[in-house]
């Protein structure tokens, strides 16, 4: 790439500095690279099609045509974002929308253009570690505003979503929205589901560009946010200021976190929802006596001792030594240990007879949970099932409380009920909390909950079979797949 900016930041978890570069690609394979990455990011946001591409690169006409110029940062040998800088007339905007106000017709194509295809990913080279995404924004709109300003273009047209809308004007970042009396999109276009999603609109908006200009110098000259080092080049400092503006996101939901959560976790085997969970996986996984379990992630033991109960052995194995703890009390007849199921599974090949996992990977960084489904086929036995449930995109734990108590109202009455809220009142208000911080956790990035058929394209890339369509479960905040390893 050539380097036309860089910026040293420290994140979390990771000892030293570390340097994002921000530049225009220069080579087919970074091009390369940029478009599977917006594929990616694309597909996981469900804003395309996927299996309609075959190369798995994000392009539409004006990147095929030659009509873009990008911006891409990167950090060792990643792309972590990138955007793009069209010209031509009329724009993408201008074609979808039709404007009331401002009517920017005036403006000569060449003073006008297109942003778009802004895509920033999550770096998580250690575990727990997050890249603060607005940085990497920041500055490739400063890359796009030096090169406007050299250009001569002085209006930039983009079509976001409401959600970047708002955090734009949380920043106070000057943009104006443009009111449109017509919108229209082909339901064959590209973007025909970017569009249509109704949960976060799509809202047209236009820059002067010199305003941006003024906007990113007053920070890159604020000696509280930024130590400049030379022109292009500055140390981002790490402050309660640019935590807020950069959104610097630790993860507090390390394995420290699931020690305070387990402090009140086992009040969950009071809800209904849970119970009906842990049932619908021990359903699933049919447990004979004599099999051999692994239960991946298997926090507290839950799931463990009741599968036990049938007879089975079921070995656990979970990142919190907390949660290792209360499951030995619970006295389980498997092996249970500290580890990480992000590692190598310290077991041999084809050793278990089932696997189940409850509500683990949607923990784990994306780009490692490939591997983790490939760990899990390994050491299954062949033709063994795998059992697994994790939460699902738009989680709302309100909904597995009123579940549950709707649910116990029917079963039990209405006095038993409330004399049970009663008595879980603050754990249960723990519990949300702790809900609350894992929600808080999807947003900035840390925790991903799933996509719809996410997990089953994990189990069929490791190579399970007979996969289940996605089954909902935990009053439908969670996904549940079975499948089975080859014979
Ligand atoms: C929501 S709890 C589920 C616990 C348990 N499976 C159950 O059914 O109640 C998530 C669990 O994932 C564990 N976990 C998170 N990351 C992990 C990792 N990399 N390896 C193993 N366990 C992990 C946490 O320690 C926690 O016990």
């Amino acid at each position: 790439m050539k380097v036309l900016k860089k910026v040293d930041l420290k994140i979390s978890n990771i000892k030293n500095t570390i340097t994002i570069y921000f530049g225009i690609p220069d080579s087919s394979e970074e091009l390369e690279k940029m478009f599977k990455l917006r594929f990616k990011i694309y597909s996981q946001k469900n804003y395309i099609e996927s299996h309609k591409y075959t190369d798995q690169q994000e392009k539409d006409e004006y990147d095929t045509n030659n009509k873009c110029i990008y911006f891409i940062a990167k950090i060792d040998n990643h792309i972590v974002g990138s955007v793009r800088v069209i010209h031509d007339n009329p724009l993408p905007t201008e074609k979808y929308y039709k404007f009331d106000k401002p009517d920017l017709s005036h403006l000569a194509a060449n003073q006008k253009c297109e942003i778009g295809r802004l895509v920033i990913d999550k770096y998580n080279p250690v575990e727990y570690t997050y890249l603060p995404q607005g940085i990497v924004m920041f500055f490739l709109i400063s890359c796009i505003v030096d090169y406007t300003s050299k250009n001569n273009i002085n209006t930039a047209l983009a079509f976001i979503k409401t959600s970047l809308k708002n955090k734009m004007k949380k920043r106070k970042m000057p943009f104006h929205i443009i009111q449109y009396s017509d919108f229209q999109i082909n339901e064959n276009d590209v973007l025909y589901k970017y569009f249509s999603q109704k949960k976060d609109p799509v809202v047209p908006v236009w820059f002067h560009l010199k305003d941006f200009k003024v906007y990113i110098n007053k920070l890159l000259n604020n000696k509280i946010i930024f130590k400049k080092i030379d022109d292009n080049h500055y140390y981002l400092k790490n402050n309660l200021i640019t935590n807020f503006i950069f959104k610097r996101s630790r993860s507090k939901l390390d394995s420290q976190f699931w020690k305070k959560y387990f402090t009140v976790y086992d009040t969950l085997n009071n809800l209904i929802p849970y119970q009906n969970l842990i049932q619908t996986i021990i359903k699933h996984a049919q447990p004979n006596p004599e099999d051999k379990i692994l239960d991946a992630g298997s926090g507290t033991g839950n799931l463990a001792v009741k599968i036990e109960k049938g007879g089975a052995v079921v070995y656990g194995i979970d990142i919190s030594k907390e949660g290792v703890e209360m499951h030995k009390s619970k006295k389980p007849k498997g092996e249970v240990i500290v580890g990480s199921i992000t590692d190598p599974l310290p077991f041999p090949d084809n050793y278990f007879d089932k696997i189940v996992s409850n509500n683990v990977l949607y923990t784990i960084p994306r780009f490692k949970r490939e591997f983790v489904y490939k760990e899990l086929y390994r050491v299954l036995k062949p033709g063994g099932v795998i059992v697994i449930s994790n939460i699902k995109k738009g989680f709302k734990p309100v909904k597995i409380y009123s579940d549950h108590i709707k649910e116990s109202i029917k079963s039990y009455g209405y006095i038993y009920t409330i004399k049970q809220i009663i008595k879980f009142i603050i754990p249960t208000l723990k519990i949300f909390y702790y809900n609350f911080l894992i929600k808080k956790e999807n947003k900035s990035g840390g925790y991903d909950f799933f996509e719809p058929e996410e997990q089953k394209k994990y189990l069929e890339k490791a190579g399970f079979v007979d996969i289940s369509p996605d089954i909902p479960t935990y009053s439908n905040q969670a996904i549940l797949n079975y499948a089975r390893k080859t014979n």
